[in-house]
């Protein structure tokens, strides 16, 4: 907890500061900057939100695209609300403490609901609108999410999540609507101005940041960085961004998105993979998820580089998070881990391959997908993300990404490789479809 208080504090000078220099940004522009707590022994985020003038510690999620928040007396269940779902004590869920408590300036919105379906776990609850404050930046009147049920767990300290990706991603639903199954809830969804873009609306240039920070792989709490609103991160980072256009997500069929095929997630190409002199040249999609911390890989990709580990790491098909490879807590992770984003290629710290649960058991962070019924998405989380500033720009609907300078991650250039086609591979995508709409931490974690 003395690390935390620290970083705050060190937080407050670097936003003065940072607004000392650029006074005309700060009457001209509004932006936040505000900083993370990383949770879970680094795997999940969280920073502060102000919803009716209470404070809650929330996950920022490029994954998906509502602000919820617990209300009092939620419900924590086990399974699925359609199949059998058993109620048990909130303490099973793992959130933090705080709940959200209706205020003078709350209105509720009657002929609506929230049903959010993420990768492995469901938030259901009522609607309304409130004060939001992000930051300096206050939304007088914002709808979002009040949480009665859940099946967690979470990381146990966040008590919601912000949702940072696009509106079509929302998942509210008309109360003459009821899901008959967790892929009810991503369709027959209404439309409604999210958080992020209610700050747009105000002034707020339209792009968010993230830098995130390392802590010892063995430290439950503590700093995990900066995530930015309108403006860029305070960390040191090479002026060189790469810019990467987001892509459709070819898996999402159309009918997720009203009949149009759309941007929704955080989507971009990864060119190709090295790691201790072999080449992964096999191009694939990936979100970019900051709800996530793992890189979701193609299996024979998770294969090879799960191998390179010394000793080399072990397929669990059926461990507690789902089919993940474990390493000894001291094993020697593969050297120049590089994926290859619009023809950089951009290294990863070899540090970012292992976490360990709250056991103390050690895992790698590349990862196999869950298919869920046939489908599947692969991504980069966190553990991606801690190489590099990044920027999430939905006004050009690109991500740029930029080394972080004194850290000892770095972009090399490196002409781009020609991609080798393969039949099995094209092939293989045909099958894949959509399933995994957003992978948050918390769900990662069931
Ligand atoms: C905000 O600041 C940036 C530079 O930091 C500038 O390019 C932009 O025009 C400003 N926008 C407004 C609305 O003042
Ligand atoms: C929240 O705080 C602001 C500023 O202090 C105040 O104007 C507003 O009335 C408060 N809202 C509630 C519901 O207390
Ligand atoms: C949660 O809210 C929804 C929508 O209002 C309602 O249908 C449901 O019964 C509530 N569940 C609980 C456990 O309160
Ligand atoms: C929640 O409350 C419990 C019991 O008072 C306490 O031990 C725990 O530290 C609290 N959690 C957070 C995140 O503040
Ligand atoms: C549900 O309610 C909306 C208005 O809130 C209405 O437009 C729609 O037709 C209704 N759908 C059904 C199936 O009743
Ligand atoms: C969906 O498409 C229909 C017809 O193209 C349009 O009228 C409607 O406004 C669209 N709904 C949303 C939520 O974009
Ligand atoms: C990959 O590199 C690491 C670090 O140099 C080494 O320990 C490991 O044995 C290598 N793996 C293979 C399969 O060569
Ligand atoms: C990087 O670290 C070195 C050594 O600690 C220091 O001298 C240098 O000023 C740092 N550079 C930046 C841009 O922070």
């Amino acid at each position: 907890m003395h690390t935390i208080q620290k970083s705050f504090l060190s937080t407050i000078f670097l936003v003065t500061f940072v607004a000392h220099l650029n006074p005309a940004d700060a009457s001209s522009n509004i932006s936040a900057v505000l900083p993370l707590t990383a949770t879970a022994y680094g795997t999940t985020l969280t920073t502060v939100i102000k919803i009716g003038n209470q404070s809650f510690n929330l996950l920022p999620d490029t994954g998906s695209a509502d602000l919820w928040v617990l209300q009092p007396d939620w419900e924590c269940y086990r399974g699925h609300h359609t199949g059998s779902s058993v109620l048990v004590p909130q303490g099973n869920c793992d959130y933090g403490n705080g709940t959200y408590t209706k205020t003078s300036t709350f209105t509720p919105h009657e002929d609506a609901w929230l049903g959010i379906h993420y990768g492995a776990g469901d938030v259901f609850g009522t609607l309304g609108f409130d004060s939001v404050q992000v930051g300096d930046i206050v939304i007088p009147r914002q709808e979002f999410g009040m949480a009665n049920a859940t099946n967690g767990p979470a990381d146990k300290y966040s008590e919601g999540i912000m949702g940072l990706g696009h509106q079509v991603l929302s998942m509210t639903h008309a109360s003459n609507y009821s899901a008959t199954s967790a892929l009810g809830l991503l369709s027959n969804t209404l439309w409604y101005e999210t958080s992020l873009w209610s700050m747009v609306k105000q002034g707020m240039e339209p792009y968010f940041a993230f830098a995130l920070d390392r802590m010892p792989f063995d430290q439950e709490i503590g700093h995990g960085g900066y995530v930015s609103f309108g403006t860029l991160p305070p960390v040191a980072h090479s002026p060189d961004f790469v810019s990467i256009p987001v892509e459709i997500t070819k898996t999402i069929p159309a009918s997720f998105t009203n009949g149009t095929k759309k941007i929704t997630e955080w989507t971009l190409t990864v060119q190709s993979v090295t790691w201790n002199g072999t080449t992964y040249s096999q191009s694939y999609q990936a979100v970019v998820d900051s709800g996530n911390f793992y890189f979701i890989v193609p299996s024979d990709l998770a294969k090879g580089i799960n191998s390179a580990f010394s000793p080399p790491a072990i397929y669990e098909p059926d461990g507690p998070l789902g089919p993940l490879y474990s390493v000894q807590c001291n094993a020697t992770p593969p050297t120049d881990v590089g994926f290859q984003l619009g023809g950089r290629m951009l290294s990863i710290d070899s540090s970012d391959l292992i976490y360990r649960d709250w056991s103390g058991k050690c895992y790698s962070t590349v990862a196999p997908t869950v298919p869920l019924a046939g489908i599947e998405l692969f991504f980069l989380g966190d553990y991606f993300l801690r190489n590099v500033v990044a920027v999430f720009d939905f006004g050009s609907d690109e991500m740029r990404f930029a080394a972080r300078i004194n850290d000892s991650s770095t972009f090399r250039a490196q002409p781009t490789s020609p991609l080798v086609a393969s039949a099995a591979f094209a092939s293989r995508a045909d099958w894949l479809t959509f399933g995994l709409m957003c992978m948050v931490g918390i769900a990662a974690l069931i």
